[in-house]
């Protein structure tokens, strides 16, 4: 959640620092700081607000030093305020750390300290770690944060520097991710390749118990039993402008503009019979049992989406589950299962503790991820990247674009018997496709219009729209704050129904030939009770459109591809209303884009 970045080499740290932290804003913006060592002195400035004030705080200071860490913070021990802001330090200023994480046993930690008349500024549980650094000092910092860490619960990514050993850094990681940027006689941290992409291509993602000592520019890594230990060097090929706004004020609306060129990569290579970029084969697929899709968010709605695809091409039952709930129950998984794991950042907490209980319980897992390199990525037997390039709208858009799509290629691919209504040639068209879709956002800007002043709307589908619906609604609920709600359309009678008034905006995702009739049934009954009902579909549902108060019609095609291109008027209903209200879009109040944390 929190976001790390970390410097040294022969340039001055504290703007690496900065850009590197307005890189990282995304995953968390309630406070950041820095701290730069000359080798004799520590200077820390942090600043409770968006990064923005940290800037403006430090607008005409020069902070000269050889190494500096920085962060930006998402609250979970302590109010978001300057003092509980990282970089933390011990009571001697010796030493300056940030942290990534939770740490379970602060509690117990701090307490013992304050016994030993140690004292503490803030409420944070990365505080206890920078004094107990103090406490336990031996001369070496590697051994000493090696040592603190091992007696430490919970997840960690720490960065630590002290001026007690001059211009190194050292940091390590356990469940929460860590990326070393290697340069040319200078080195990188970050919790994201993205922070530091313009400085360097060459990342090494640490493995949880990985410790790394940097030294004027260059680096060693150890375990915790301080044996040094190799590990690969990854070329990241995104480009550093897929970062960055490019001229649009908000990177939601280019992540949502880009979809049909990323999708082009989702796909490309793809295609052909027997792919050797689909991790497993047709003839494997058919032999599991059950699949499991496990995942958070808006790719647990993509997990939806999967589920009827797999189901009809392997004929084998598929649950979708949330992985927040799936780790602490206990599921009848199976030696002969699949386990489909899903997520953007390849990062997400739960749905890393999700994989575990899948691995521990034999099944094979595959996992659906975009960042490379990443800790799903890494534990999984089999990965299928989406290719969708940087990510950085907290809004998830292109990325879930890129799980149905991914999804589709390997139902397609594992479709022996010929069960999905969608030929190779039909795919190689989404693109175009997409573009098209696209051309629906002045539509769709008018009817945000109608929609940004209410205070409820809900999202009605049935089947594959059912999925969508449910996404469509978390976007507009976590961008512009409205209450938003998804149903099954049939469900409505079962209940809902009764908050149906005159004005009551319902949105309806209608791709579906095969339930056309029935979602229409659906809207009449709302339709009967007053609301003001805007629907998605094709050029031939009529009657559909003759009921509704705004039909927004999508290119013809395929079934299946029509109900993937229906989530780019919604992302755009989310993203137009959220703009009208003036709401922050790419960092929605409290939340976050990676959650790295339970
Ligand atoms: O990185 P992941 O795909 O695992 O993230 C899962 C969810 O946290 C994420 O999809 C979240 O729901 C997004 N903010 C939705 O837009």
């Amino acid at each position: 959640m929190c976001g790390i970045v970390g410097y040294s080499g022969p340039k001055e740290p504290l703007p690496i620092l900065i850009a590197g932290l307005s890189r990282l804003e995304y995953r968390g913006y309630d406070s950041a700081g820095i701290a730069v060592s000359d080798g004799s002195e520590i200077t820390i400035e942090k600043k409770e607000g968006k990064l923005d004030v940290l800037k403006e705080h430090l607008a005409d200071r020069k902070i000269n030093g050889n190494v500096g860490i920085g962060h930006t913070r998402w609250a979970t021990h302590g109010v978001p305020n300057d003092v509980n802001a990282h970089p933390h330090s011990d009571n001697s200023q010796d030493f300056a750390i940030i942290h990534n994480g939770i740490i379970e046993n602060y509690a117990e930690m701090k307490e013992s300290l304050l016994s030993e008349n140690y004292s503490f500024k803030s409420d944070t549980d990365t505080e206890v770690v920078a004094v107990e650094l103090s406490k336990q000092w031996n001369g070496n910092l590697l051994e000493t944060v090696i040592n603190v860490a091992k007696d430490l619960e919970g997840t960690y990514a720490l960065v630590v520097t002290t001026t007690k050993q001059e211009n190194t850094i050292v940091a390590g990681r356990m469940m929460s991710p860590l990326v070393l940027g290697v340069g040319e006689g200078e080195v990188f941290l970050a919790s994201d390749s993205a922070a530091i992409l313009e400085h360097t291509n060459k990342m090494i993602f640490l493995e949880n118990g990985d410790f790394v000592e940097i030294h004027d520019g260059s680096y060693r890594l150890f375990d915790t039993e301080l044996k040094e230990v190799e590990r690969e060097i990854q070329i990241i090929d995104w480009e550093v402008s897929e970062a960055e706004k490019s001229g649009h004020e908000h990177f939601m609306y280019k992540e949502i503009l880009e979809q049909a060129e990323v999708i082009e990569r989702t796909i490309n290579g793809r295609l052909e019979e027997d792919s050797v970029e689909i991790p497993i084969s047709k003839e494997q697929a058919q032999k599991y049992d059950k699949i499991w899709i496990v995942a958070c968010g808006t790719a647990y709605h993509a997990g939806l989406f999967g589920k009827d695809l797999f189901e009809k091409v392997l004929g084998v039952p598929v649950s979708v589950e949330l992985a927040s709930e799936f780790r602490y129950r206990e599921p009848i998984v199976g030696k002969n299962d699949l386990g489909i794991v899903i997520s953007q950042s390849g990062e997400t907490m739960d749905t890393i503790a999700a994989t575990e209980l899948l691995k521990e319980n034999g099944s094979h897992v595959l996992a659906l991820v975009n960042v490379v390199g990443s800790s799903l990525a890494r534990m999984a037997d089999s990965v299928f990247y989406l290719h969708v390039g940087p990510e950085i709208g907290v809004a998830s858009t292109k990325a879930y674009l890129g799980m149905l799509v991914g999804q589709l290629l390997l139902a397609k691919h594992w479709d022996s018997k010929k069960k999905l209504d969608v030929s190779f040639e039909d795919i190689k068209g989404l693109p175009v496709l997409i573009e098209e879709t696209l051309k629906c956002e002045q539509e769709i800007n008018e009817i945000a219009e109608s929609i940004y002043k209410q205070n409820d709307v809900y999202f009605i589908g049935r089947g594959l729209d059912y999925a969508l619906a449910a996404e469509g609604a978390l976007k507009l609920k976590e961008i512009s704050y409205l209450h938003a709600e998804a149903l099954a359309a049939g469900e409505l009678k079962h209940g809902t129904l009764a908050l149906i008034e005159e004005g009551t905006p319902i949105i309806v995702t209608a791709s579906q030939y095969h339930l056309l009739d029935k979602t229409t049934s659906n809207v009449q009954e709302v339709k009967a009770r007053g609301a003001d009902v805007i629907a998605i579909g094709n050029s031939s549902s009529e009657k559909l459109e003759n009921i509704s108060d705004r039909y927004v019609t999508l290119p013809d095609s395929n079934e299946i591809l029509s109900t993937i291109i229906s989530i780019i008027p919604l992302q755009f209903i989310a993203y137009h209303v959220a703009n009208k209200r003036g709401e922050s879009i790419d960092q929605p109040r409290n939340l976050a884009k990676s959650v790295t944390v339970e």
